[in-house]
């Protein structure tokens, strides 16, 4: 009898899935293990360089004692925290063990085969994925001449079978957003039967005075659903936290597919500390701000192009192979992001380090390329 492999017993749908990129990467520490490197300034994943809230250290702490305790399955507090920041109501808030759980689970919960889920190219891959995990079939529709996604061709591809529209603003990996009247005009247009997704993952780095705000049209019960994280402006990437922001009747419906204690017990309460933290998350804003205008003046300076970004990463058009220059930068002591996978051979996405990190990556960079 042949044996049977896992790909002979996987679905057709996971099968015909790409291998994740980051499932392969190799962690920090064990690439400088593998290269002889005393330092690694981690450039790659759009993290906080300053670390976390002290007050969300300390509350992990005082916790570590009560683990032997499951989690509030409901999140109260901080649901309750949230919106009251956001002017909704918790009932409108979902929150699970990271942005990428909820996608996974917008996936599950409306998607059916044959179903169509329209999104902008390049985007966060996980979207896509997931949809193709579900059966479902993805649009791409490249971005604009500005780098951020083209709403009217995006509306314009909407038909019978579209369920989902994905926008990610400020979109990753340009950093460049859609205006407050760019999203009234498509809300006006879009209709009530495509979920309109709003990934906001960087939403606390961008401007207010220029930003929509999408929950003006969560508080109209429209189908938008605003997806945000923890894991960049709260530099809490490693305790997973990501909640959505929705209709109830969406909520809802999420709420089935979402595991009960998806967020544990010590994520819920550095969490909760965090959100109370405003001088850490002036802190954050200030480096944010300090890195952007000192990358993007040297990189132009260089002769890079890098579109103005309301993230905390720049998007860079390097003028040679990025696969290549992220080898030489990884060994001097780099990792940044090669964007060849995303159609931008010639890019690279750079997030933000310490002040003295940044200058040091500058000068290498100029020795790297000569310029
Ligand atoms: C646009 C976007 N959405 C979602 C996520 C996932 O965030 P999380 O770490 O909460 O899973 C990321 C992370 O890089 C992102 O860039």
């Amino acid at each position: 009898m042949q044996m049977k492999t896992g790909k002979d017993l996987a679905r057709p749908a996971v099968n015909a899935m790409p291998v994740k990129s980051y499932a392969n990467a190799k962690a920090p520490a064990i690439l400088m293990q593998e290269l002889g490197l005393d330092e690694l300034v981690i450039m790659n994943n759009n993290e906080n360089p300053l670390g976390s809230s002290p007050m969300a250290i300390q509350a992990l702490r005082d916790a570590a004692e009560e683990i032997n305790r499951y989690p509030d399955s409901k999140n109260t507090e901080i649901c309750a925290k949230l919106a009251e920041k956001y002017n909704v109501q918790p009932e409108n808030i979902l929150c699970a063990n990271g942005a990428d759980y909820l996608i996974a689970a917008m996936a599950r919960a409306f998607l059916n085969p044959g179903e169509k889920m329209i999104i902008g190219l390049p985007a966060y891959a996980y979207y896509e994925t997931q949809a193709q995990l579900m059966g479902a079939e993805v649009v791409k529709i490249p971005v604009n001449e500005r780098y951020t996604f083209d709403l009217p061709a995006m509306l314009s591809a909407i038909d019978e079978q579209t369920k989902m529209l994905v926008i990610i603003n400020p979109h990753n990996p340009t950093g460049v957003t859609i205006s407050k009247e760019e999203l009234a005009d498509f809300m006006a247009k879009v209709p009530d039967s495509c979920l309109v997704v709003v990934d906001e993952a960087y939403i606390d780095f961008a401007d207010p005075a220029v930003f929509p705000d999408v929950c003006e049209y969560i508080r109209q019960e429209r189908n938008v659903l605003a997806l945000r994280t923890f894991s960049k402006f709260m530099g809490m990437a490693g305790l997973r936290f990501g909640y959505i922001v929705a209709p109830q009747h969406i909520i809802a419906v999420l709420r089935k597919v979402v595991e009960a204690y998806s967020v544990n017990r010590l994520t819920q309460v550095a969490c909760l500390a965090a959100l109370n933290d405003e001088e850490f998350a002036a802190a954050s804003r200030a480096a944010a701000e300090e890195a952007k205008s000192y990358l993007r003046g040297e990189l132009m300076a260089m002769g890079c192009e890098v579109p103005e970004s309301q993230g905390n990463f720049l998007f860079v058009d390097v003028g040679m192979d990025a696969d290549e220059l992220y080898e030489k930068l990884l060994r001097k002591g780099f990792l940044v992001f090669p964007c060849a996978a995303w159609g931008y051979p010639h890019h690279i996405r750079l997030s933000f380090a310490m002040p003295e990190q940044n200058r040091r990556f500058i000068a290498t960079l100029k020795e790297v390329l000569g310029r």
